[in-house]
């Protein structure tokens, strides 16, 4: 379901759960603030699930392009060799909760 994980993916852009990095870091490091960015980011303090559903089928190379610049900006689970190992997990598993609690909804 792309939306719902979309849903998911701007949730957590705009409240990530750890908002610290907590490991040191040279330049100290807030993922918050970088994920909500206007010079990253088209209206910010919006909560639009759609920017992370791609517009149009794309080429394999702009495809790499966007997950190299979303690696960057889009940082909840932090980034790189310690990044977050259960991600994908975190992803599954809020989708499912959203999904069986908006599925209940009456
Ligand atoms: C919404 C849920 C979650 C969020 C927002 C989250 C966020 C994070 C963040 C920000 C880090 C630090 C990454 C860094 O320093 O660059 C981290 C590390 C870690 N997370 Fe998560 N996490 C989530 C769920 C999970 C789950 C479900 C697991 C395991 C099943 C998990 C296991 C770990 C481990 C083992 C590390 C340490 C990785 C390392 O230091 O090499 N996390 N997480």
């Amino acid at each position: 379901m792309p939306y719902l994980q979309a849903v998911v993916k701007e949730a957590l852009r705009l409240h990530p759960p750890g908002p610290l990095v907590i490991r040191p870091s040279v330049t100290g490091l807030c993922c918050k603030p970088v994920m909500r960015d206007p010079y990253l980011w088209e209206d910010p303090a919006e909560f639009k699930p759609e920017r992370f559903l791609p517009a149009s089928p794309r080429s394999g190379g702009q495809e790499d392009e966007m997950i190299k610049e979303e690696v960057l900006k889009y940082i909840p689970f932090g980034s790189g060799r310690r990044g977050c190992p259960g991600s994908n997990l975190a992803y599954l598993s809020a989708g499912i909760a959203i999904g069986v609690m908006v599925q209940c909804f009456d």
